[in-house]
C-alpha cells in the first residue's frame, strides 16, 4: 500500500513538473498574441502562411536553414499549388554532386537549401552566434512557463518567435554599459537579453503579393505572418490530427450512449 502511495506521488509530481526549462532570468514572457490555427478546432489562415513563406524566403533564409521542410510540403499543405512550388523551387539552386557544376535548379521533391554550407561557416557570418534550424522552432521554444499555463495556452511558440523579432529595446541604462560587441538588447530572447541577430524586420521590407500596390507592411504583420508560417512548418499536419481528434470524441460519445440503452433493455426486467 505504502509503496502505491509514493507511486501515486511521484506521478503527481512528474505530472506537475514544468514542460520545458524554467526562462532564462529576466527573460519577458511572450506577448500573448492569437494565431488562426490555435484552440480545437482552429485551422490554418493558407494566405497568412503564403504572407509567411514570402517573409521567411526573402528575409529570414539569408541566415536561418529549414532543413526538415521539403518545396512539395508547401503544395501538400495547400497553401501554394504543383506549379507554384514547381517555380518555387525552380528558383534556387540546390548542390548535386551528380551535375558537372555541382549544383542544379531545385525540384518539388527537394528540401530548402541552407545557407550555409557548416556550422563553422554560420559562426563566421553571424559574429560567433549560429542561427538556428526554424524548421521546429515553433515546437523548441516556449513564449512562457508554468505547466497549468501552457496546458491551457500551449506553450506559445509562435508567440515567442513574433516576441523576438518585434522585441528589440534600448537597453536600460545599468545594462547598456555591459553590451557585448555586436549583440542587441531583447528582453524576449530565450538565452539572455543579448541576441546576436539584428532586427531583421524594418517597415515595408518584404512587399505583399496579396495587398494593393504601394502596401507598405508593417513589422508587426510580417512578424506575425512568419510566425504563423512556422507554426505549420512545425505540424504541418495539425489540422488532421485535430480532426481525428474530433472524430474520436464523436465516437466515443456515440458509443457511450449504446452501451447505456443496451445496459437499460438487459437490466429492463429486473427493476
Ligand atoms: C543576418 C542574419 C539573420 C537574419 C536575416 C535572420 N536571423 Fe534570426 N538569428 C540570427 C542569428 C545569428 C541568431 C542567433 C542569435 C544568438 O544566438 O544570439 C538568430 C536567432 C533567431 C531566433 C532566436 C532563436 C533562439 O535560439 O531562441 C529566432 C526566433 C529567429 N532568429 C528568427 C528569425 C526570423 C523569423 C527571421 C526572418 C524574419 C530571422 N531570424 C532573420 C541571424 C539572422
Amino acid at each position: 500500500m505504502k509503496k502505491l502511495a509514493s507511486l501515486a506521488t511521484a506521478g503527481l509530481l512528474l505530472a506537475l513538473a514544468p514542460l520545458a526549462a524554467f526562462a532564462a532570468e529576466g527573460q519577458k514572457e511572450a506577448k500573448h498574441i492569437s494565431f488562426a490555427h490555435e484552440g480545437p478546432f482552429g485551422t490554418f489562415d493558407r494566405q497568412q502562411l503564403q504572407r509567411g513563406y514570402k517573409v521567411y524566403k526573402e528575409v529570414c533564409s539569408t541566415c536561418h536553414s529549414m532543413r526538415f521542410v521539403a518545396f512539395r510540403n508547401l503544395a501538400e499543405g495547400g497553401i501554394f499549388t504543383e506549379e507554384q512550388v514547381k517555380a518555387l523551387a525552380a528558383s534556387v539552386s540546390v548542390k548535386d554532386a551528380s551535375t558537372e557544376s555541382g549544383e542544379r535548379p531545385g525540384l518539388p521533391a527537394d528540401h530548402f537549401p541552407s545557407p550555409f554550407a557548416t556550422e563553422d561557416d554560420a559562426k563566421n557570418a553571424n559574429g560567433g552566434a549560429v542561427p538556428p534550424d526554424l524548421s521546429l522552432i515553433t515546437k523548441a521554444r516556449p513564449g512562457w512557463y508554468g505547466t497549468f499555463n501552457q496546458l491551457v495556452n500551449g506553450i506559445g511558440g509562435p508567440q515567442y518567435v513574433y516576441s523576438v523579432l518585434t522585441g528589440y529595446e534600448t537597453a536600460p541604462a545599468e545594462l547598456a554599459a555591459e553590451a557585448p560587441a555586436g549583440k542587441h538588447y531583447n528582453p524576449y530572447f530565450g538565452s539572455g537579453h543579448w541576441i546576436g541577430m539584428a532586427a531583421p524586420l524594418t517597415p515595408g521590407r518584404v512587399v505583399y503579393d496579396d495587398k494593393p500596390e504601394g502596401y507598405e507592411a508593417t513589422v508587426d504583420e510580417m512578424a506575425k505572418d512568419v510566425s504563423a508560417f512556422l507554426s505549420w512548418t512545425a505540424e504541418p499536419k495539425m489540422e488532421e490530427r485535430k480532426q481525428l481528434g474530433f472524430m474520436v470524441m464523436i465516437y466515443l460519445a456515440v458509443f457511450s450512449i449504446l452501451l447505456y440503452l443496451v445496459k437499460k433493455k438487459i437490466w429492463a426486467d429486473q427493476h
